[in-house]
């Protein structure tokens, strides 16, 4: 797959969106963009970043992510260590951009 695409990343309720940035989290890409989302570990264990994809795809860049399969099934991901595979749509009440 080809890593020079960069997928968009839409926040909601708030409407904020970003992009992925190639090899980056959707965390991290949405820091570099000045769009603060809930996190703290950064390395896919606390949950507190834990949030739901209503569209797209992502790929995990660690093999066991602290999701259970009820959850995944369900839609939760932890952004901290996902990339965008597609055009993304999360749904994160907490979101917060700092230029307003
Ligand atoms: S910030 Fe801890 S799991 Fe994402």
């Amino acid at each position: 797959m080809s890593s020079s695409i960069r997928f968009l990343v839409r926040i909601q309720p708030s409407g904020l969106q970003f992009e992925q940035v190639p090899g980056r989290s959707v965390l991290l890409s949405a820091l570099s963009a000045s769009i603060r989302l809930p996190n703290s570990c950064r390395n896919g264990t606390c949950r507190t970043c834990m949030c739901k994809l209503s569209t797209g795809r992502i790929d995990y860049q660690i093999e066991w992510p602290g999701l259970t399969r009820e959850e995944k099934a369900e839609g939760w991901i932890l952004p901290c260590v996902a990339e965008a595979a597609s055009d993304l749509e999360l749904l994160v009440p907490d979101a917060v951009d700092p230029k307003r």
